[in-house]
């Protein structure tokens, strides 16, 4: 049968999950694309680290030898920040593979970028995992975009912040008990700062102001206020009046074909698609021309979630490029 090599950049929680994903459905997947996945290599810093027992001879902290691999055709991308994601994906699709990320801050910034570079290559680009881990939203949106106009999206689009704002109104929490249970859970990182800030949020409202509208917003004017703005106090009068808070990104068109982007705690009431969103769930509410609103939800990070809809990106570029070359 036909073998398909990938490579997958970065072995933490997402590339390692990516490679228990690839190998528990390996059967499952050969059947369905009639092709044989195999993981080449691994690019990761510290190679002396084998963390999923088996995978050694596959690591190396050289992306040359990445890219030296005979038949490369998929890479997978689970590292952090801009750089060097955003080169190597970039010498990846001037390879000809095609590239699935999970990286929202280098894709919030060169996304439209990358996917202009595929097309010119003749690969594809996939990015469900940039925004809210499993909630297939950029599917969703991609699919309503064929007939409808978007005119907003509303999401809650941070787990960990969300979790805090759930405990702070139901346990009666403080915004600083709050955080320490999520980090001892594991949610939030040791440095909060891209949570709580609204920056993580941020950057993944960007890539869907990319799908929906083409274009972003001017990042200086899109307003981010954090959710350490919410007290204690504001959450208990919030729900005594029956609403309750959301920290939510907003992006829309408006009237005069501008688009606005904003990041901000919202208090929201029982009618709002946000409203029953609670704990680490994320949500995206999409308001469009002929559905009306829409609203897809489900866990917004995770090892599995998110390491998942990054296979399914992978079977739906195998299934589009049919007859594509593979190597025997
Ligand atoms: N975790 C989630 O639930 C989640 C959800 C959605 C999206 N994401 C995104 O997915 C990406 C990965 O997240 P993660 O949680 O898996 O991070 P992580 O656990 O910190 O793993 C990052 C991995 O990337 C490797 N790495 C970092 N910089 C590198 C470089 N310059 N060259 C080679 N390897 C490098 C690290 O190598 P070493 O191990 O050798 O240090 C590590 O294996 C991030 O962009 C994140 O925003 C994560």
């Amino acid at each position: 049968m036909a073998v398909i090599k990938a490579a997958i950049l970065g072995f933490g929680t997402v590339g390692q999950g990516i490679y228990h994903i690839l190998n528990e459905k390996r059967e499952a997947l050969r059947e369905k694309l009639g092709v044989e996945l195999e993981v080449a290599k691994i690019l990761v810093r510290d190679t002396s680290n084998e963390r999923i027992p088996g995978t050694q001879h596959l690591l190396t902290d050289n992306i040359d030898e990445v890219f030296a691999e005979k038949g490369m055709q998929v890479v997978f991308e689970a590292i952090v920040n801009e750089e060097p994601a955003f080169s190597y994906l970039k010498q990846a699709i001037e390879n000809k593979c095609h590239v699935v990320t999970a990286n929202k801050v280098m894709f919030a910034k060169r996304g439209l970028e990358l996917q202009t570079l595929a097309k010119q290559n003749g690969v594809f680009v996939g990015y469900e995992a940039t925004v809210a881990g499993g909630v297939p939203v950029i599917k969703t949106l991609k699919n309503i975009l064929l007939v409808n106009d978007v005119s907003c999206i509303q999401g809650i689009l941070n787990g960990t912040t969300n979790y805090m704002l759930t405990k702070m109104r139901k346990e009666g929490w403080s915004f600083e008990e709050a955080l320490l249970e999520a980090q001892r859970l594991g949610y939030a990182e040791a440095d909060p700062y891209n949570d709580i800030s609204g920056q993580d949020a941020f950057k993944k409202l960007m890539v869907l102001s990319d799908l929906a509208f083409g274009e972003q917003p001017a990042w200086a004017e899109v307003e981010v206020i954090g959710v350490d703005t919410i007290s204690a106090e504001d959450v208990k009068v919030a729900t005594e009046q029956g609403m309750r808070y959301r920290h939510v990104a907003e992006v829309e068109r408006q009237a005069d074909g501008k688009i606005v982007g904003k990041v901000a705690p919202m208090l929201v009431d029982r009618e709002h698609p946000l409203f029953p969103i609670d704990d680490v769930f994320n949500a995206v509410a999409i308001d469009t021309n002929y559905i009306g609103t829409l609203t897809v939800t489900g866990p917004g990070a995770g090892m599995y979630p998110t390491a998942s809809v990054m296979v399914e990106d992978y079977a739906e570029i195998i299934g589009k490029r049919a007859g594509f070359v593979v190597t025997i």
